[in-house]
This record gives structure tokens, sequence and C-alpha cells, in this order.
């Protein structure tokens, strides 16, 4: 599925989203505008906990709050019965802020700092997952000094191979993630984090990447975990209550990309985790699934104006819209790829190529290389499928852009969940010794328009 599930043309050929034109949408909040399909997104959240809860009636699953940390999805999301993943005190703080009970919360990250543990503490979220010694042994000096003794995982490196960008596979052995199992490395951690007072060893996390299609890898690292705990029960006596496989499903960004059936994928890891687990004598384990990208990945759709169209003769035509890398990274960080369509009307004409530029002062800058699209002209609107998740969420203020707004859509009605940064905002963290702003550009007020 490329677009929102509610995605529809009017008769004049205007790109619907949740019954509400997106030209509608440029017109009321400006653009760049990430728009959200609460449809997409309340389906897409029951249609994996029921593919897991109906194999495996002990799972749960906790949205990773990285790929759209957004309170008002966080919220909607609790809504449909799902915990939260959080890599930062920030994501801490907006799962809090959103409502998300402390203990639906885990904590994830390779340096979280002694501040963020504290407050993970002092929240008394439901487990940190614990990725290094040095991190063990700062947990348990913050749990003894606050009284306290918290739920840990421990995150291991299974040294598994997957085939998605080599930026976002985190389970290989050159990985900053985890704690590599092949070397013995986490036998030791797991003999140390059962010693530390303040630390209570629930269990084992394995995240492999992301935007992966193949459940083998999954499948295998479930193998190479269940090994260890097995080994692991026999020197220490310790066996898993809890196990993680992450999260990492695989969305289409193409035509002709089939994502695998979330089904399949819980059918075969939960076999695989049973079939292991009774290998092994070892009890069934509670099983956590983290997924963020599959999520809100296909629920929202990034929405741009055409500013100008630019034929470099013989070589290639930019169309270049007024967003680009400082709200969407992803072309230029991995070359990720993404589908555009026309928004405000039905093109006319066959299929040319064009390349969709950004506006900012990087050559790098291009949303879509070489896409094809039907001729448009400087001001028509141009939508980005599955553009929900790690576009907003890694945005940046580069060239002193302001992030765009956010609207969430459902029955013919758009909600602003994120208005548009302001000048004001960009200025708020800046100490200059004669920084006095004004509104002499009218544009100051945190209005959610341009
Ligand atoms: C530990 C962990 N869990 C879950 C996720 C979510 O991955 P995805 O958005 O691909 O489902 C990530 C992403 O990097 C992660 O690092």
């Amino acid at each position: 599925m490329l677009w929102p599930e509610t995605a529809t043309r009017t008769a004049d050929g205007q790109l619907t989203l949740g019954g509400v034109p997106l030209p509608r949408l440029a017109e009321e909040f400006g653009t760049p505008l990430y728009v959200y399909d609460e449809v997409t997104l309340r389906n897409r959240a029951r249609r994996i906990r029921d593919a897991f809860t109906r194999t495996y009636a002990d799972s749960g699953i906790v949205y990773a709050a990285k790929a759209l940390p957004s309170p008002a999805i966080i919220a909607l999301l609790r809504e449909e019965s799902m915990g939260l993943d959080v890599v930062s005190g920030g994501e801490l703080y907006a799962g809090l802020a959103a409502g998300m009970p402390p203990e639906s919360i885990c904590f994830h990250g390779n340096n979280k700092s002694e501040d963020e543990l504290r407050e993970a503490l002092t929240a008394r979220i439901g487990h940190i997952v614990i990725d290094n010694l040095d991190e063990a042994r700062m947990l348990s000096r913050l749990a003894v000094e606050l009284n306290t003794v918290v739920n840990v995982m421990l995150r291991l490196n299974p040294g598994v191979e997957v085939h998605t960008h080599h930026k976002i596979a985190t389970g290989v052995a050159d990985s900053k993630f985890g704690v590599p199992i092949w070397s013995g490395q986490a036998a030791s951690a797991v003999e140390m984090i059962l010693s530390a007072p303040g630390l209570s060893l629930v269990g084992y996390h394995a995240h492999i990447g992301s935007q992966i299609f193949d459940d083998a890898p999954y499948r295998e690292a479930i193998v190479i975990v269940l090994d260890f705990a097995a080994e692991v029960r026999t020197r220490f006596g310790f066996f898993p209550t809890v196990f993680s496989p992450g999260g990492g499903f695989g969305i289409a960004y193409e035509p002709g990309q089939d994502e695998p059936p979330i089904e399949t994928w819980a059918d075969e890891a939960t076999a695989t985790l049973r079939a292991e687990c009774a290998r092994h004598e070892l009890p069934l384990p509670r099983l956590i699934v983290e997924p963020g990208r599959t999520i809100v990945g296909p629920a929202g759709v990034a929405l741009y104006r055409v500013g100008s169209i630019k034929d470099v003769a013989g070589i290639r035509t930019y169309v270049a819209v007024d967003g680009g890398m400082a709200d969407n990274i992803r072309p230029t960080l991995y070359g990720a790829r993404y589908t555009a369509a026309i928004a405000n009307r039905t093109g006319a004409g066959p299929d040319v190529p064009v390349t969709i530029a950004g506006k900012y002062c990087e050559s790098g800058d291009l949303l879509i290389e070489d896409a094809r699209l039907q001729m448009v002209e400087p001001g028509d609107l141009i939508a980005l499928a599955a553009a929900g998740a790690y576009c907003l969420a890694m945005a940046s203020n580069y060239n002193l852009a302001r992030r765009p707004a956010a609207v969430l859509v459902n029955a013919g009605n758009a909600r602003l969940i994120r208005r548009r940064e302001t000048y004001l905002d960009l200025m708020a963290t800046e100490i200059a010794p004669n920084l006095a702003p004004d509104d002499q550009f009218g544009s100051l007020a945190p209005s959610a328009k341009s």
C-alpha cells in the first residue's frame, strides 16, 4: 500500500485524504505540510496487534516513537493499546506528556545520559534496555541512589546480515548497538547485570535493523538469541521472561514494492520462538514487538508546492518544491526513494522524467531523482507517498527553515497536530548581544500557515 487507505480523487482531480482535499489543506495550513490519515494509522496499529496476539497471546506492541514522536499520534496509538519505545529524554517527555502510562514505556539507546536514566527511573517506566556495560554500571549506581530496582533487558547483537541499507542495519557484527553474543561479551554482561544491585534482568532484546522485507534474518536472530539464552541458563541459572526482536518491518515506497504481510511475519517469528523454546526447554517469554515505520510510514503524505522549474538542456528537468532535505533527509542520507503525484489536479499528457529538488543549499538536496510525473507548473501541489516515518522526525532547521506543520485527517475533518515553526521559534535559543526579534515580517506569531 503506497498511499493511505482513504486516498481518492475528487471529480476535478484533487487528491483527498480522510475526505479532505489536499489543496484545501495547503490553503489552510501552508506547505510543506505533513498529512496523516487517522483511518490508516488505526488500521495498521490494529492489524499488527491482531497479527501477533492471535498467534501468540502473550504479546505486546510498543510503538517506536523515533519514527514520529508526535504526542497526538502517541495518544492515538495508546487508544489502540500500544506501549511506547523511546530513545531519549525528549521522547520520554513526549510520551509522558501524551498520557502514555510509564509502565508501558521502554527506553532504548546506545549512549543514554545519566540525566536520561535518572528521568526514566524517576518516572518508573516499564523497563530499560541496557546496551553496554558502562550503561549497566551507571544504571545500577543510579538505581541504588534512588533506592529502587529497575527491570532491564539486555540488547544483544546477534551478528546477522540483513538486506537493507547499511546505515539502518543494526544487528550486523560491526554495529554500535548491543553486546555481541559470539565474542562472549554478552554472557559476561549477563553475569555482571545479575549481580548488580538495583537491576532486575527480565530478558533479551535484538533489533536487527529497519526497512526489512525478509523474515529469514529475524528467524535467524531468534535462533541465535535462544541458543544464547540456553547457554546462560546452564551457566548462571537465568532465563528470559521477556523477549523482543525489535521492529524493522519494511514498507512500500515505490510501485511494485510488495510489503510482506505482517501476519506472515508474526506467524514465522512466533513459530520459531516456540520451537526454539521447546528445543531448549525454556518457558515461553512475553513477546514485545516495536514497530515504528510500518505504522506511521504509509499513513503520512508530504505535501509541497512547486516553485521553479529548470530545464538543463539535454541533462534533466529540475522541479523545485518548497521543502526538501530540512523536512526529509532520507533521500540525501541514504538514497531513499519516494513516489510522487500531482495533488491539485489530474495531470495531463504522458509521464516525463523530472527530478524533484528541494530548496536548500546543497546540490544533494533532491527529494526524488529521476521521478516520472506528468509535467507540472509553478504553483502545482506535489504529494509524496509513504512519508509518515523518519521525515518530520528527522527534520532540521538547516538554512533556518521552519519545520513544517502536521495535520491529522479523518471523515472530512483536519486537525492541526503540530504548528509550523515561526521565526521567533528559530530565535528562541539564540543568544546574541543585539538580538531583538520584532514582527517586521508579520510572521512571528505561531500561526499554522507559512
Ligand atoms: C530498538 C529499536 N526498536 C524499534 C525500531 C523501529 O524500527 P522500524 O521503524 O523500522 O519499525 C528501531 C529503529 O531503529 C530500533 O532501533
